[in-house]
């Protein structure tokens, strides 16, 4: 297989510069900004680098760099933004530090024809955002285009080799940016069309066999799609050696266990349900803090499937992390944190099972398209996420078994609207959150003073962005009427119309 790597230089966007290069079907992975030269020197089938954007001013002392000598080994290097800034500061260029800000959609025009811009027209619409400015670049180098703030928006060297835009090829808002990386990857690099889903399966399953071998494993199944396209894999790679366990710590949907249980009664695939209730209630006690949380369930979870691991002699624990999980959890070297997913920034140091993860590069719909291609069941590709935490981050502040209650039948009545009302399928998720405060209503001619639900309900296609869900009102309304009438607790609903960002799509 040919490959295109990316070199992350801090951008919360460099996974999807690897992600649209594998939509367009070449194999893509991202790479920290310290990978050795050597590395990539010895790399099979390199055709292409892409070096990421990245907050960072290349001004700032601490400012990721990658090995120059990367730019020198004759296989073609794209950069982005910090990218495109950093290989024209290197080679000689003028860059300006701290000038005006370009940010959001802008004008662009191609000043000279380039392979990358192929059959694209003259002025078009880019996506910006960055400090730094390219102002000239040296010999050797000429200047394919700008925009009102950027004399130098793209350029290229020479011998095209070289390319740098400063804007960002791989967000929908550039339009033609999809179209870009088309021709780089093909008319620049020459790459081959190569890679798909059934590669993807065919290697996973490869290289679990190796990593694994004859020993045992357990698998975390929540009954989401992750987890069980997770546990569909890797039994085809180790077959009986897998056992999944579902911890049931109460934060879990209504009825979930049961459902699990009649999901994955067709597979060949051993089950064990574990009843955790009285730990993880215990471990959350007087707990508020959404980090606190999160932290503590990451931890608890794993001391549960440590116990259950022992108990067969199992040694690795597979886990259906994907890479929004990660990303968001800091743990990529220049991303800050933004929530400690249970299941990566949650995690203890001190764990006695080895990880395996195969879906970690994916994003949700990756995720989906290689569940469809291993036959997971439709009903659950279909199902919408739910995180691993459960209930308890939409619990905001502490997480007692009556408000653990009230949310569960909130979520349930949501999700039986959405369902009778065909609109389950209409958006990517949906939930109720239960708020910490009372407000005053009245209810038969006499005043209230009752909890408040927060019903969430967002359009995505990765979970990287999302756009709340534009719901009919009168579906709204009888959600709402719903909530009201049948807990007793609730005496007021309102809808969350943030988009991500700024928000997250859970609350906490
Ligand atoms: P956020 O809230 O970060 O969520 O915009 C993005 C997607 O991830 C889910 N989510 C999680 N999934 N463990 C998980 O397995 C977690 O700790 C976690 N936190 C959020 C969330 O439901 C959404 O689909």
């Amino acid at each position: 297989m040919t490959q295109i790597i990316v070199i992350d230089l801090g951008s919360q966007l460099s996974h999807l510069i690897a992600r649209r290069v594998r939509e367009l079907n070449v194999f893509s992975e991202v790479y920290p900004n310290t990978v050795p030269y050597d590395t990539v020197k010895k790399m099979k089938g390199l055709k292409g680098i892409i070096l990421s954007g990245g907050p960072s001013s290349i001004y700032e002392d601490s400012s990721p760099e990658i090995d120059y000598r990367i730019l020198k080994l004759g296989i073609p290097v794209l950069g982005i933004c910090y990218g495109h800034q950093l290989i024209a500061r290197h080679v000689g260029g003028e860059v300006e530090g701290g000038a005006k800000k370009e940010y959001g959609i802008t004008d662009y025009y191609i000043a000279r024809d380039s392979p990358l811009f192929h059959e694209l027209p003259r002025e078009q619409k880019v996506w910006m955002n960055h400090g730094d400015i390219v102002r000239n670049m040296p010999e050797g180098f000429h200047i394919t285009g700008r925009t009102e703030n950027s004399p130098v928006a793209s350029f290229e060297n020479d011998s095209g080799t070289i390319f740098g835009v400063q804007f960002h090829t791989e967000v929908t808002h550039t339009d033609h940016g999809f179209q870009m990386m088309n021709n780089f990857i093909y008319r620049v690099c020459k790459a081959e069309s190569d890679w798909n889903m059934d590669n993807f399966v065919d290697e996973k399953i490869k290289e679990i066999k190796k990593r694994i071998g004859k020993e045992k494993a357990i698998i975390g199944l929540s009954g989401g799609v992750d987890s069980s396209t997770c546990a569909a894999l890797v039994t085809k790679a180790i077959g009986k050696n897998l056992t999944a366990i579902f911890i049931d710590t109460g934060f879990m949907r209504l009825d979930e266990p049961d459902e699990i249980r009649s999901a994955v009664s067709s597979w060949d695939l051993e089950l064990k349900i574990i009843d955790s209730k009285k730990v993880f209630f215990e471990g959350l006690k007087g707990v508020s803090d959404p980090e606190e949380k999160r932290k503590i369930i990451g931890e608890l979870f794993i001391r549960e499937f440590e116990r259950e691991a022992r108990e067969i002699d199992a040694k690795y624990l597979v886990q259906g992390t994907i890479y929004p999980d990660i990303i968001e959890s800091g743990s990529t070297d220049n991303s800050s944190t933004i929530k400690s997913h249970h299941n990566v920034g949650g995690l203890p140091e001190d764990m006695d099972l080895l990880l395996c993860e195969p879906l970690r590069d994916l994003y949700k719909d990756e995720v989906r398209q290689v569940a469809k291609n291993i036959g997971v069941p439709f009903n659950l590709i279909r199902r919408h996420p739910f995180p691993g935490p459960g209930l308890a981050i939409r619990i905001i502040g502490e997480c007692t078994p009556e408000r653990v209650s009230i949310v569960q039948k909130a979520n349930y009545i949501l999700h039986d609207e959405l369902v009778n009302n065909n609109y389950y399928d209409e958006t990517w998720q949906a939930f109720a959150v239960l708020l910490p405060i009372n407000t005053v209503g009245v209810q038969g001619d006499a005043r209230s003073y009752k909890q408040v639900i927060a019903l969430r309900m967002v359009d995505s296609v990765d979970a990287m962005t999302a756009n709340f869900t534009k719901v009919p009102h009168n579906l709204l309304e009888k959600i709402s009427t719903r909530i009201t009438n049948e807990i007793p607790h609730i005496g007021r609903v309102v809808f969350d119309i943030t988009n991500k960002p700024p928000g997250t799509i859970e609350w906490e």
